[in-house]
């Protein structure tokens, strides 16, 4: 049967991975996606750049529009980044142009996700994101598919492997925060401004787009109730270990009588619980359901391989000529919730 042909629009950590994992794995793709899985272009910034990676046999386009309306790609992979800009003028264009689109963009879902499910939906694409939330911790497809019988009664976790690093590190190493951030920069943790690590807005992008799939609301980032972890000191750490505890960017969203909560702010958890022992760039995700009770997914939140292999999950169902609603059922029908704010403590 016809190849699924590829555009890979950004060559960075993840759409190198995509390079990598298509090319390690061609025979298995085919015979997992039923035709064989083939990359035809891809785009980035600057040719010259060392890119540890043979991309000899794609064609090479500078400009992303380009590559989102070519006529020899069927599916435009979006790993650009950035919530506006060329990653959702591309994304419209190659949804206009009849393509179907994988993106590990978590900040464009949250801030226009309603928009470009609308608009793929009325085309009768598919816009697919499992590397958005959790790197390779396969959350979406487990929320849309696995619990699909089952109301989501809560989600939350540890959705920022940079903030759990700084974190985890201060308290074992006894150093204060500033001394972490700057290790955490010089390891190449940290997003290219990383007030969206330690703000947590970057772990509430992930959560508002959670939210949406749980509780089929439209996406609303701006009630995601948000504090980072600026503020919190090695004696705060030091003075809660004392008492058995650790402290974690924790997210929550939940559905209460006074309605949708979502918060993400730095919490107590018990030492030796599940989420007090996660340690390092961990994520972990707990989803409860009424009828399933409580599904705890644990694993790498980010970095190449994991983020690579989540987006490949969406290149071979899409390649299986699955079309799913991009946020669990159809936009038109999502809800607007009532925020439910809480004073963040
Ligand atoms: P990255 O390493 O910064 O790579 C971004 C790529 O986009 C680069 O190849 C860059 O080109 C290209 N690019 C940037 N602006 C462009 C423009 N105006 N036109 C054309 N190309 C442009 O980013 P990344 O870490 O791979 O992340 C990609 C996406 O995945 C983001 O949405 C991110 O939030 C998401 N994500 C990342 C991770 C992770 O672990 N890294 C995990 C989950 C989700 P040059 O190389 O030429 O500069
Ligand atoms: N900056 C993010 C993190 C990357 O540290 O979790 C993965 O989304």
């Amino acid at each position: 049967s016809s190849p699924l042909r590829l555009g890979i629009a950004g060559l960075g950590t993840v759409g190198i991975g995509v390079v990598k994992i298509v090319q390690k794995h061609a025979g298995l793709l085919a015979r997992r996606s039923g035709r064989p899985v083939e990359i035809t272009a891809v785009s980035a910034r600057d040719r010259m750049k060392n890119r540890d990676a043979d991309l000899s046999a794609f064609r090479w386009e500078t400009d992303p529009m380009a590559l989102a309306t070519a006529e020899d790609v069927d599916v435009f992979v979006e790993l650009i980044g950035g919530d506006n800009g060329i990653a959702k003028d591309s994304i419209e264009a190659a949804l206009r142009a009849g393509k179907d689109v994988v993106t590990a963009n978590k900040a464009l879902l949250a801030m226009h996700g309603q928009e470009l499910a609308e608009l793929a939906e009325s085309l009768g694409r598919a816009i697919r994101f499992e590397a958005a939330v959790a790197g390779g911790i396969p959350v979406i497809k487990t929320m849309t598919e696995s619990l699909a019988g089952n109301d989501i009664t809560r989600v939350m976790g540890v959705m920022n492997g940079t903030c759990n690093y700084i974190l985890t590190r201060m308290a074992s190493a006894g150093l204060p925060y500033a001394a972490v951030f700057e290790e955490a920069r010089q390891l190449g943790y940290l997003e290219a401004d990383p007030t969206l690590d330690v703000g947590g807005i970057d772990a509430g992008h992930k959560l508002a787009i959670l939210s949406s799939i749980a509780f089929g609301t439209r996406v609303n980032f701006d009630a995601v109730e948000i504090e980072g972890i600026e503020r919190v000191s090695i004696d705060d750490i030091n003075r809660v270990a004392d008492m058995g505890y650790r402290i974690k960017l924790l997210g929550v969203a939940q559905m209460t009588p006074r309605g949708l909560e979502q918060r993400m702010s730095p919490c107590l958890v018990p030492a030796d619980s599940p989420l007090g022992q996660l340690m390092g760039g961990t994520n972990m995700v707990v989803i409860e359901g009424d009828s399933v009770g409580q599904i705890v997914l644990r694993g790498a939140g980010a970095g190449e391989g994991p983020t690579a292999s989540a987006v490949m999950s969406d290149i071979v169902e899409i390649a299986r000529d699955i079309r799913l609603p991009v946020f669990g059922q159809p936009a038109a029908m999502l809800t607007d919730a009532v925020p439910a704010r809480t004073a963040v403590p």
